[in-house]
């Protein structure tokens, strides 16, 4: 039941990420009612849907206004970076995530790569190119494979490691004579090794709480074979990430990125995001982006055990953070995706079995692409579903997420069986 006395809080977005941030939210005995813009039809479980899509920026303040919302958290980097916070704060309404101008550090690779060349953070040598000619000249001087990232918002393919210099002149005409992206510059990168792991932090202008660390696996396919993705499963924690390592990031990447935006002033608030590579020669940083991960935020919010309201109100207000606690207990998912994906692929198959995977316990369903249709579930998405198992280890963790995966029935739906394969 609604209590008139706690929070009504809106989440912006529509997928498994959101999902979990409901979830989360919902577990807080400060949030009375919750809503989703858009939401899905697993969100639609624990929230009220409201049919208004993450870039209808005008709409969602004049619905969060019209409500009397009194947290707005965002989910997806589109919204961001078409400007909701300032927006939203413009009408006296608060709001959790960064600014316009703070969120340039995921929407141009080129500024994040400046302010970290500027502040002394460990990451790939790179230039950044706008000319064609002079792109294929540097890169024909240096070695390969050889990392070609576009400069802007490309929806995770604005990435290819280039093998050899054939491929690296295609993917260089792609991005700089056709505009296979829109117009725009190529960061070229020096190619790093080791294994990567995600770092989620809350940041506060120069105050940095950092979350448990997670694993994403990119690749479709097991064996980190095949095309990119937006993420076909994550762990938490990366026992091949220690303590140390931690440590480092924070006093070595994240708190002087958060110094560094403050001192041009673009002071981040909300969900920092380091993409980070542990290679024989140190942590160093692959991307950041400005908001929670996908998956990773379906594994890292289970375990956290503090009300995430506090949390968010605390970065939002900048008034006193809690103590963030995490559980002990690991967490594990597998998404499942449509055939197909992330190429084209069917929607609307039915999918059957979520009760009984959930009534075996220690079991989360974040919903990332579904819909109802006739009072079932349906694919609606890529990536359709995100199965999050608990365990006292990796292994347990591993083997209960993917019983709860044999018990969801659905005939074009594809995982990969190998998540946590680095450290199992
Ligand atoms: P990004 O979108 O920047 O995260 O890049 C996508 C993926 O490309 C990363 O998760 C890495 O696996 C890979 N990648 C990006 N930059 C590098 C690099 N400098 N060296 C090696 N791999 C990289
Ligand atoms: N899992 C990678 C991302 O959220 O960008």
């Amino acid at each position: 039941m609604e209590n008139p006395r706690k929070a009504k809080v809106l989440v912006v977005g529509g997928g498994g990420r959101c999902h979990a941030i409901v979830d989360a939210l919902s577990r807080s005995s400060k949030v009375g009612k919750i809503y989703c813009a858009p939401g899905n039809a697993g969100i639609a479980q624990q929230a009220e849907c409201v049919p208004i899509k993450d870039t209808q920026v005008e709409e969602l303040k004049d619905f969060a206004l019209a409500e009397g919302i009194d947290l707005t958290v965002v989910g997806p980097e589109v919204s961001l970076a078409a400007g909701i916070v300032d927006v939203f704060q413009a009408s006296g309404l608060r709001i959790f995530g960064p600014s316009k101008d703070a969120a340039i550090i995921e929407s141009s690779k080129d500024f994040a790569k400046q302010l970290m060349a500027k502040y002394n953070v460990p990451t790939a040598a790179f230039r950044t190119f706008e000319d064609y000619g002079q792109a294929l000249e540097y890169v024909r001087a240096g070695s390969f494979p050889v990392v070609l990232k576009y400069d802007g918002l490309a929806a995770g393919k604005g990435v290819v490691i280039a093998e050899d210099l054939s491929q690296a002149q295609e993917t260089l005409k792609d991005m700089l004579l056709d505009s296979k992206f829109g117009k725009g510059r190529v960061v070229v990168e020096e190619f790093l090794t080791g294994p990567e792991f995600s770092f989620m932090c809350f940041v506060d202008g120069e105050k940095v709480w950092p979350m448990t660390v997670s694993q994403d696996h990119k690749r479709a396919f097991e064996g980190d074979k095949g095309p990119n993705t937006g993420g076909m499963g994550a762990y938490s924690p990366v026992p091949l990430i220690t303590d140390e390592d931690v440590e480092y990031s924070i006093e070595n990447i994240m708190k002087p990125v958060a110094a560094g935006m403050v001192a041009e002033g673009r002071p981040f608030k909300g969900v920092l995001y380091g993409g980070l590579m542990k290679t024989p020669t140190g942590v160093k940083v692959i991307e950041f982006n400005c908001r929670f991960g996908d998956p990773e935020t379906e594994v890292v919010l289970p375990r956290l055990e503090s009300d995430i309201y506090d949390i968010f109100s605390a970065v939002t207000d900048g008034t006193l953070m809690p103590e963030i606690k995490w559980s002990s207990r690991v967490t594990l998912g597998f998404v499942l995706a449509s055939n197909g994906y992330p190429g084209s692929y069917e929607k609307g198959h039915a999918i059957t079995g979520l009760d009984e995977a959930l009534a075996l316990g220690d079991i989360r369903i974040y919903h990332m692409g579904t819909a109802v249709k006739d009072g079932g579930y349906v694919t609606a998405g890529g990536r359709v579903l995100m199965v999050v198992g608990s365990g006292d280890d990796l292994k347990s963790a591993q083997a209960h997420a993917l019983k709860a995966v044999g018990c969801i029935r659905c005939d074009n739906l594809f995982y990969r069986r190998d998540i946590g394969w680095r450290v199992l």
